[in-house]
């Protein structure tokens, strides 16, 4: 019980999402949490204070003004009384008012009050959450260390697709529970890869693959949380540049070998998360293509592979790699490990859809030259924390 005794007091903001609300008070009082609710008036429409009020064991607080609430805990004695301050779900309104930090209800008086961590759980529409305006809320939100938890993609309530699901009540307790990350990684220096990489074809056209890069942006901000100083070089991708990490951009594998090469020197660990092509076109054309004929032949040479160069370096850091099977999981990845001569290796069955490439979750089973452990089904996140934890113990422990 992670959360035993912990005041979490949770902000309800008014997206369809609330109705999960009870069901998150349900399972963090399941981690031995103390919860107390706070709802904004939109969010009564969509969950009902009486049911939060049985499943919490308190008196749920709306109104600023409420005069018998504020008599039996004034809102500065709540914002005093919590440990953590998780706000689920968190709409695009809700947090546009924290970034500027408005005060005219009380549940962002309370987040001006508080000085305890706030944790964000976004929940809404895919155009909104990519709109211009709610990505520079959250890049101010970050400098000021508001911990974001999801969104999760997928089919939304209004019929889109993408971004901007609440975490399920499940994975956002376990991930509150997770203990906030003690700088085990302080005075480390981590390159990790990420993405894919785009091999040209022509002027117009490539070949890649399908990885998002959402795992390593993930492993990126677990070690940076762990207090390492972090090198991410990213092939290209469709996510947020992330604060206070040192971002290459780089678009093919030679280009990622290169901007790899040229970091690796004082670097302690190296993480290789990236979905490298494996070939690229021999010769690259300056011109495009013609559909003169019926068929077209193109020849590929193999790319260099950035792993097993870094862990072949005459003194190589701690090196970790990634391996995507379909079938056979444990004996590739063990043959990977020992081929490339790494110190790790994550490997992920990427038959099942619902996990790894371009999903929200993943699962993960680690080897290493005297051990292996199953890390299970999880948001990305939450399964980079409990990675970047298990490479910081064995890469201490062979230290
Ligand atoms: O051999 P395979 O491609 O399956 O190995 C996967 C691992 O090797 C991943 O960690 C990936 O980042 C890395 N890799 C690489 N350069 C390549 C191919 C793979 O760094 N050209």
């Amino acid at each position: 019980m992670h959360l035993k005794d912990t005041n979490i007091l949770l902000g309800v903001t008014g997206g369809i999402a609330a109705y999960k609300a009870p069901d998150l008070v349900r399972k963090l009082t399941a981690k031995g949490a103390n919860v107390r609710v706070v709802l904004t008036d939109s969010a009564t429409e969509f969950v009902s204070p009486l049911s939060l009020q049985a499943v919490s064991g308190h008196s749920v607080s709306n109104d600023l003004l409420d005069k018998d609430a504020e008599a039996a805990m004034g809102h500065i004695e709540l914002a005093k009384w919590a440990d953590k301050l998780l706000i689920a779900p968190a709409t695009a309104n809700f947090i546009a008012k924290l970034t500027h930090g408005l005060a005219d209800d009380l549940l962002s008086t309370l987040c001006l009050a508080t000085d305890a961590p706030i944790y964000l759980a976004p929940a809404m529409n895919q155009q909104m959450w990519h709109a211009k305006a709610t990505q520079a809320n959250l890049a101010t939100l970050a400098k000021r260390d508001v911990t974001l938890l999801g969104p999760a993609q997928g089919e939304q309530a209004c019929g889109d697709v993408g971004p901007g699901r609440m975490l399920e009540p499940q994975e956002l307790a376990d991930l509150l529970a997770t203990p906030s990350s003690p700088q085990l990684l302080k005075g480390e220096k981590i390159t990790i890869t990420a993405g894919p990489t785009r091999e040209e074809i022509d002027p117009v056209r490539y070949i890649s693959n399908h990885s998002s890069g959402k795992m390593g942006y993930a492993l990126a901000q677990a070690a940076k949380d762990l207090g390492a100083e972090v090198t991410l070089v990213s092939g290209p991708v469709n996510l947020p540049t992330p604060e206070n990490i040192n971002v290459i951009k780089v678009t093919s594998a030679e280009q990622m070998l290169n901007a790899v090469m040229k970091n690796i020197q004082d670097c302690n660990i190296f993480i290789g998360c990236a979905a490298v092509a494996d070939y690229r076109v021999q010769q690259k054309v300056d011109q495009k293509i013609k559909k003169s004929d019926d068929e077209l032949t193109l020849t590929f040479v193999k790319n260099p592979d950035i792993l097993k160069e870094v862990a072949n370096l005459s003194v190589p850091p701690f090196t970790v790699g990634f391996a995507a099977e379909t079938q056979n999981l444990k004996e590739y990845a063990l043959g990977k490990l020992q081929r490339k001569k790494l110190n790790m290796i994550a490997a992920n069955d990427v038959s099942d859809t619902k996990i790894g490439f371009n999903s929200e979750q993943n699962a993960l089973t680690v080897f290493w030259p005297k051990g292996e452990l199953k890390l299970e089904v999880a948001d990305k996140q939450l399964l980079a924390k409990q990675l970047m934890l298990l490479v910081e113990q064995r890469y201490t422990e062979q230290k």
